[in-house]
């Protein structure tokens, strides 16, 4: 939703402050180089042509772009000497994002070293940057000898012991230039060579739908290598391939037993290169992890611990040989495109107290998702249990039933020593509260027996939201902390019951708002390409991705629309063109599905929807599907695809397919209007919701003259109707500030924003919340929890609002992809006198600040290098070099 409603009218005088360009002989070189969708250095990259991005410095008030060379070579000597890849010359261009790599084609393993420098607008050059690398992963699959191995299992009950897996080679003696380990699995692994463990990521390779596309991830092994003998090993988990997954009755989703792939790539420095691989030399055995899977938790016994199993010399003659499978032809292999999931943030309990015998609740003051690191007194065959909650009933224990069938236990028995530092590895939980119940009598933990460990995707945090008003401000780290619980692996509804899946529609409402947040680029790439993976050959796109058996064909309208709104939100944000360019077929497709589907007729889509989710007081039997009508749902969605599909296709160059689209939407549009609306604006379904007028106006689907009569309506609606509240589920919440604000009502829309009564943001966050919740009143003071069936208290969803923060309340938007063109028009409003927000844009840091000083207004933005500002003053846009701007306005 972008806005353009003028908002500082009042008559002023305007202090500019802005410094320029120092004259210099040489500019400072250019920072932050990145690869394809914004990676550093890329280790196992796999895009043919590869895309560099840089960032000017932002000490250079009033620096554009001239011009660019980039130099690239196989070598870093030959990159100051004699680059000998692709040397672009000077190129005159501003374009300082994506650009294409234009020399020769790079194969499987070769590295790229690159650089960069450009010139200002005066033509002044600048310093080389350092350089940077890219590391080609195996493209072809001719490239592989390894084979699946795996211990077989015929669909076992219950989550069998985790096997470990290892395997001796010799090396040559001879000096080793580089060693690259690329693994892969089904389920996941944790690797090891010569007893220390590969990497700090954790769920690898991730989720993808395992019949179609598995990932896998490259590793620098050099170090760890010794001369002559030498062990690697692993450790296989079920997750979301072969335990319990998908929900409580399902087991063994994809497959009976997690399998490993890896290959072990040893480059000696005379370029002889030696290959290791997983083969049915390889041995197994199950050990210490006695039971792992997502939802039920991990079972850990010390005692049955291997000692250093991964390291040469390790007596393995009683292990199992395990069973070798080819690849198989139709399955794609390919790298991890995104960056991995890590232990992100570590959290001490604020308190711990007792709460039976033996059995103490730690608060970690934060509801979170990872998992709990105990260090605990170790007394041999003594067994810790640990369960987890996101919130505690009133006698202080922990409320669980929202977790429905996951248990969510780990258990831990001791091996014997005085103390004992033990956290799981196969499994994860949502929760705030733990509870460590065993301990021994006569023994009082301290906070520090447990710490919480923040488990998601690496996204280097972009976006912040700051104001004078300390329950928005709870409200902005509510949406981020939803954010951080919910992307780990795919974007998920909810982290801790038996669901955790990536639910399509709660990914499309958020998009915006997650980008705003954290640089979720690369995390969006690999989550299309799952989107992609699921599609069904009607052009269907499941209700959630990855998807998995009996789910194929099954959509809903306003969730399978992601696969638009997804591609077309994210190059918005990151200005990143390929997402439309892999993605554009798909998009096609699903616009496709809505053409031919049977309940499609003169462009009415009455196909089936989970509506607008959850809208509170609705009337719907379901208790969930809220009162706005289907057809109008499906017919909205099915328009604002094909309006962004039209977009996409201009922005390609697809002519025809911009025009056709075009007309598509107008022929839907005006069959919307006709079938919903009467002459006076007013909805024409049987019952009249919010949500009708919010997506009407939000996707500018009705006449303007009709949108300002919707807009009353809906205003009577808000007031009359709903006392001042919202009534809006998942499809209407995300529209109603920006709707509200975009047609000049945006008093009302702080009005809303600001109730601490039901249902409303701020409701939630008096009755205690730490993250978004997937209903206004999972719990409340008065009445307690929720219906129990779906409680969720780490839900995405209603953070939408946080797009709404930036954009309208601290006033800072993109006028052109990536923040290449950025504007600036707060709207002051409600009880605040004050707010900020900071952006780190792929040009560099934006930021919109205002604050009330008297009966003035203080305004300070900053433009990001190598783009253009805008500042609305007085209905009237004032054009801004990158830099810091201020203004001083009198405020009303
Ligand atoms: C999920 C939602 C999802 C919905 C579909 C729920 O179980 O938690 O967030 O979008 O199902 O209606």
């Amino acid at each position: 939703m972008k806005k353009f409603a003028p908002i500082l009218t009042m008559a002023t005088a305007i202090t500019l402050s802005l410094s320029h360009t120092a004259m210099a002989t040489v500019l400072t070189a250019p920072t932050e180089l990145k690869v394809g969708p914004l990676l550093t250095d890329p280790l196992g990259y796999s895009e043919q042509v590869p895309q560099f991005s840089w960032k000017l410095p932002d000490d250079l008030p009033g620096l554009h772009q001239s011009a660019y060379q980039i130099v690239c070579a196989s070598t870093l000597e030959k990159l100051t000497t004699e680059p000998d890849l692709w040397d672009s010359g000077w190129v005159n261009s501003s374009q300082s994002l994506f650009v294409d790599y234009e020399g020769r084609p790079l194969q499987s393993r070769e590295r790229l070293y690159w650089r960069v420098r450009y010139k200002n607008s005066t033509g002044i050059p600048s310093e080389w940057s350092d350089p940077a690398a890219l590391e080609m992963s195996l493209l072809e699959r001719d490239d592989w000898q390894a084979q699946w191995i795996f211990l077989p299992e015929e669909k076992p009950e219950e989550s069998p012991p985790a096997p470990f897996l290892r395997k001796e080679f010799s090396l040559k003696d001879k000096p080793i230039r580089t060693a690259r380990l690329y693994a892969s699995a089904r389920g996941i692994y944790e690797m090891h060579v010569n007893g220390v463990r590969v990497g700090d990521d954790y769920f690898q390779p991730e989720w993808t739908d395992y019949t179609r596309r598995s990932l896998f991830v490259t590793y620098d092994v050099t170090n760890l290598l010794h001369p002559k003998t030498n062990a690697i090993g692993s450790i296989l988990g079920e997750m979301w391939y072969a335990g319990k997954m998908g929900y409580a009755s399902a087991n063994n989703l994809y497959g009976d037993t997690p399998q490993l792939l890896a290959q072990l790539e040893v480059t000696y420095a005379d370029g002889e290169r030696q290959v290791i691989v997983t083969d049915e030399s390889w041995k197994a055995a199950r050990g210490p992890i006695t039971f792992a899977n997502i939802y039920d938790g991990e079972r850990y016994d010390a005692r049955l611990e291997f000692g250093s199993w991964s390291s040469p010399g390790f007596d393995d003659s009683a292990w199992e040989k395990v069973t070798a499978a080819p690849i198989e032809a139709d399955i794609i292999l390919s790298p991890r495109p995104n960056q991995p999931v890590r232990a992100i943030m570590e959290i001490r309990p604020k308190s711990v107290k007792q709460i039976g015998p033996g059995a103490y609740i730690f608060d970690i003051g934060q509801n979170m998702v990872g998992w709990a690191r105990i260090k605990v007194p170790g007394a041999r065959d003594h067994t810790y249990t640990l369960r987890f909650a996101e919130m505690l009933q009133d006698d202080g224990s922990l409320y669980t039933a929202n977790y429905r069938t996951a248990e969510s236990t780990d258990t831990y028995t001791c091996r014997g020593d005085a103390i004992e530092v033990w956290e799981p590895r196969l499994t994860f939980h949502g929760f705030r509260y733990v509870e460590l119940s065993g301990v021994p009598d006569g023994l009082e933990p301290t906070e520090d027996w447990v710490t919480a460990v923040v488990l998601h995707n690496e996204m280097p945090p972009t976006g912040s939201f700051k104001s004078s008003h300390s329950m928005l401000n709870q409200l902005q780290s509510n949406i981020q902390w939803g954010q951080r619980g919910n992307f780990l692996a795919v974007p998920t509804d909810c982290p801790q019951r038996d669901e955790r899946l990536g639910w399509t529609g709660d990914a499309q409402v958020f998009v915006s708002t997650a980008n705003y947040n954290f640089d979720t680029l690369a995390f969006f790439v690999k989550w299309c390409a799952d989107m992609r993976d699921s599609q069904h050959s009607s052009g269907s796109i499941p209700f959630f991705i990855p998807s998995f058996v009996g789910y194929e064909a099954r959509t809903s309208t306003a969730w399978g629309d992601a696969a638009v709104i997804v591609p077309w939100e994210v190059y918005q944000s990151f200005g990143y063109r390929r997402i439309l360019e892999d993605n554009y077929r798909m998009m096609c497709e699903w616009v496709r599905h809505y053409e031919e589907h049977e309940e499609t007729k003169d462009y009415i889509h009455s196909g089936f929807t989970f509506g607008d989710w959850l809208q509170p007081y609705t009337t719907h039997k379901s208790g969930t599907f809220g009162d706005t009508d289907t057809a109008l749902i499906g017919t909205a969605y099915f328009a604002r695809c094909a309006d962004l599909l039209a977009r996409s296709a201009a922005v390609l160059g697809k002519d025809d397919d911009a025009r056709r689209y075009r007309e598509l939407f107008q022929n839907i549009r005006t069959a919307f209007q006709n079938r919903f609306f009467d002459d006076d604006g007013r909805v024409t379904t049987t019952i009249e919701t919010q949500t009708s007028y919010l997506l009407a106006i939000g996707f500018d689907l009705i006449d303007d003259q009709l949108k300002e009569k919707a807009l009353q309506h809906l205003v009577r609606h808000i007031e009359d109707v709903a006392s001042g509240h919202l009534r809006t589920g998942f499809v209407g919440t995300p529209l109603i500030a920006p709707v509200l604000s975009n047609q000049g009502r945006v008093d009302l829309a702080y009005d809303i924003l600001f109730r601490t009564t039901y249902p409303g943001w701020f409701y939630s966050i008096e009755q205690g919340a730490t993250t978004m919740w997937e209903r206004w009143n999972s719990y409340s003071k008065e009445e307690g929890f929720g219906a129990v069936s779906m409680n969720s208290f780490n839900h995405y969803a209603y953070g939408a609002i946080g797009e709404w923060l930036y954009e309208t309340v601290a006033g800072m938007s993109l006028v052109e992809p990536g923040y290449k063109r950025i504007r600036f028009n707060p709207a002051p409003g409600g009880p605040l006198t004050m707010a900020e927000a900071r952006l780190e844009t792929p040009y560099g840091t934006a930021s919109s600040r205002w604050e009330r000083i008297g009966d003035h207004l203080l305004l300070h933005v900053t433009v990001p290098p190598n783009t253009t500002g805008e500042v609305v003053l007085h209905d009237a846009v004032q054009i801004l070099d990158p830099g810091g701007h201020t203004f001083t306005l009198p405020a009303n």
